[in-house]
């Protein structure tokens, strides 16, 4: 057996004691970024793989291809076993339902909606990646939705053609209210609220909503998650690193990011974000020895890349109304659809399906 084969094995040992002892969801996602995820260890084995010589290549890469097979099995067992657990316990501690069996026919099981799925999902990976958790209102001050977050005055956006715009005599009040357009308010308000102090990283997912006439892929209301990462040398190739990561990890791909520039008021530079498509150019993709397979689908029009993000280096203006430095400190925000990943992942057309309440649909996701 040769030095690496035994290298393969030993990291296997390990990764199995490892999995043996997660207990919940949260050390078995830590599992498994660490191993099996785009920068897991088994995964930087495989990576490798291309930089050997030819005898070593059919050895390594057959050695390291059954290793996370396995765990990639021994990881669904795991997932199951938790899950099954979890509902488990929780037969044991809620009262029996209260519905009375349906005359002559089965009880159907509900499940989730196939949005919170992602959710949770979206939190668990970011958990897991070290980011703090933040939540916030719905009805929003104009002061966080768009003067803290540097737009100006006049920008399209603040107008009542783009904003539901709440009366504020109707809640007793002066201030401009209005239901948030964005997730991003809650980049200075959970710094504020949370009196958070750099370095720190938070993820706040939640509802928005938009005077827009649905379509395929438009809602009046939808899911955005947002993302804020500050430190004294926080750069955009941390930020691409921790999207690719993240992509990756929820798509179960090995998956590439690019940025284009855009604009936004609130961060200089600002992004567009592709992710390389997750139907035809991802890899579980990476052949053996480390190639990646061919590119183009409907799904991504032919380019192989998914926009997926708006995103940017958090701009002076804004760290200022967070109270932090910017000759000091740096970041970066992003915000993305959770409606739009959720669309990728299932293969879902028509966005409206979300609010269709079609039994049809919903039964599809548990
Ligand atoms: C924003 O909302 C910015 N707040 C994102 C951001 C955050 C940029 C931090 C920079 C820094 P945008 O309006 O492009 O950006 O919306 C973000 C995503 O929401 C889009 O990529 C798109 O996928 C989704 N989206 C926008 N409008 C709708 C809609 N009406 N229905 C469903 N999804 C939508």
């Amino acid at each position: 057996m040769t030095n690496t084969e035994q290298q393969i094995k030993e990291l296997g040992n390990q990764a199995k004691g490892e999995l043996a002892a997660a207990q919940d969801a949260h050390s078995l996602e830590a599992w498994r970024v660490l191993y099996i995820g785009r920068s897991g260890q088994v995964t930087a084995i495989l990576r490798g793989v291309k930089n050997l010589s030819e005898e070593e290549k059919r050895i390594v890469g057959k050695e390291a291809n059954a290793l996370r097979r396995e765990l990639e099995e021994l990881y669904q067992e795991k997932q199951e076993r938790l899950h099954n657990k979890i509902s488990g316990d929780r037969s044991k501690i809620l009262p029996p339902p209260l519905t009375p069996p349906r005359a002559g026919g089965e009880n159907a099981a509900g499940s989730l909606h196939p949005l919170p799925l992602s959710m949770n999902r979206i939190i668990e990976i970011f958990s897991a990646m070290g980011f703090i958790i933040a939540d916030g209102p719905e009805v929003e001050e104009g002061k966080y939705n768009f003067d803290a977050l540097n737009i100006p005055l006049d920008h399209p956006a603040r107008g009542e053609g783009d904003t539901f715009m709440i009366d504020p005599k109707s809640i007793g009040g002066e201030k401009d209210i209005v239901l948030r357009t964005q997730t991003s308010p809650m980049q200075i308000r959970s710094v504020q609220t949370m009196h958070l102090n750099p370095p720190f990283k938070l993820i706040a997912p939640g509802r928005v909503f938009r005077r827009e006439k649905a379509d395929a892929t438009h809602e009046s209301t939808f899911y955005q998650f947002e993302g804020l990462g500050i430190s004294e040398d926080m750069s955009i190739a941390d930020f691409k690193d921790i999207v690719a990561e993240f992509f990756s990890e929820f798509f179960q791909k090995d998956v590439d990011v690019r940025l284009r520039p855009s604009y936004f008021p609130f961060v200089e530079p600002g992004f567009e974000v592709d992710m390389s498509c997750v139907f035809c150019r991802a890899e579980n993709a990476l052949s053996e020895h480390g190639e990646s397979k061919g590119v183009g689908c409907r799904i991504c029009k032919y380019t192989g890349w998914i926009e997926v993000m708006g995103a940017g280096m958090v701009h002076p203006n804004v760290l200022k109304n967070m109270n932090i430095d910017p000759k000091k400190y740096q970041g970066f925000a992003f915000g993305g659809a959770i409606d739009r990943l959720t669309m990728i992942q299932y293969g879902i057309t028509d966005i409206r399906m979300f609010w269709s309440g079609d039994i049809r649909f919903l039964k599809q996701f548990s």
